[in-house]
C-alpha cells in the first residue's frame, strides 16, 4: 500500500494548479534550468527558500544542511557551489540563516544531541570566540539571535573563501555573496550587511558585520 497518499493528492493538485497557470511551465523547465541565485540555508522546516523570496521552480538552485554551515571540507556543499557557479553560471549566493535556529541554539547551550554535535562543532567555536561580547548581551535569546548572525557571517565568508569562488573572482567573473537571516516570528529576511564581489571586500564586511557596536536587530 502507498504510504502519504494525503502528499500525492497535494502533489496532483499543485502541478495541476501550475500547469494551468502557466501552460508550458514544466515542459520549458525539464529542458533547461537557468538559475542566477544559490541559496544556502538551514534545513529547518519553518524556512520555506523559494516562497520566501518569491521565486519559482527554475530560479533558485538550494543546499541546505543543519545550521546552513559552509565547510571546505563537505564535498555536499562544495560540489552545489561549484556546478552553481561553473557550470548553471549563477551571479548571487545568498547564505540565509534563521533566528531561533536550533543547530545555534544546541551550540550555544552545548546540548548533547548525538551525531549532529559534530557537525554543530563550529559553531560552538565561534560562541567560544565570541564568548565575551556574546554574554554582555541582555539573555539568551538574544545571545543566540546574536549567534545566529555571526554564524550566517562567517559562513558567507567561507563561501567567498573556497576556491570556487577565488577563482571565479579571478577570472573576472561578476559574482555577489549575500548573508541574510529569516525571522521566524514574521517571515521576514534580514539583510546583515554582507554584499561581497571580490575577497577583500569580503574580509572587511565580515569584520564589519561581527563589530559589536553594531548590534543588528538586538
Ligand atoms: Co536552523
Amino acid at each position: 500500500m502507498r504510504k502519504l497518499p494525503e502528499l500525492f493528492d497535494n502533489n496532483r493538485r499543485w502541478a495541476a494548479g501550475m500547469a494551468a497557470d502557466r501552460p508550458g511551465f514544466f515542459r520549458e523547465l525539464a529542458a533547461q534550468q537557468a538559475p542566477r541565485h544559490l541559496w544556502i540555508g538551514c534545513s529547518d522546516s519553518r524556512v520555506p527558500a523559494n516562497e520566501s523570496v518569491g521565486l519559482l521552480p527554475g530560479e533558485l538552485f538550494v543546499h541546505r544542511n543543519v545550521a546552513n554551515l559552509v565547510l571546505h571540507n563537505d564535498f555536499s556543499c562544495l560540489s552545489v557551489l561549484q556546478y552553481a557557479v561553473d557550470v548553471l553560471g549563477v551571479e548571487h549566493i545568498i547564505v540565509c540563516g534563521h533566528y531561533g535556529c536550533g543547530g545555534v541554539t544546541a551550540a550555544w547551550e552545548d546540548r548533547q544531541l548525538g551525531l549532529v554535535d559534530n557537525w554543530l562543532r563550529p559553531i560552538r567555536d565561534l560562541a567560544l570566540l565570541y564568548r565575551e561580547p556574546l554574554l554582555a548581551l541582555p539573555d539568551d535569546a538574544c545571545r543566540i539571535d546574536r549567534l545566529c548572525e555571526l554564524n550566517v557571517l562567517f559562513q558567507a565568508l567561507r563561501v567567498c573563501r573556497t576556491t570556487i569562488v577565488r577563482q571565479a573572482w579571478d577570472r573576472g567573473k561578476g559574482l555577489t555573496v549575500h548573508a541574510w537571516v529569516y525571522g521566524l516570528n514574521d517571515g521576514m529576511l534580514h539583510d546583515l550587511g554582507f554584499c561581497a564581489s571580490d575577497l577583500a571586500t569580503a574580509e572587511a564586511e565580515f569584520v564589519r558585520g561581527t563589530e559589536y557596536n553594531r548590534r543588528v536587530g538586538l
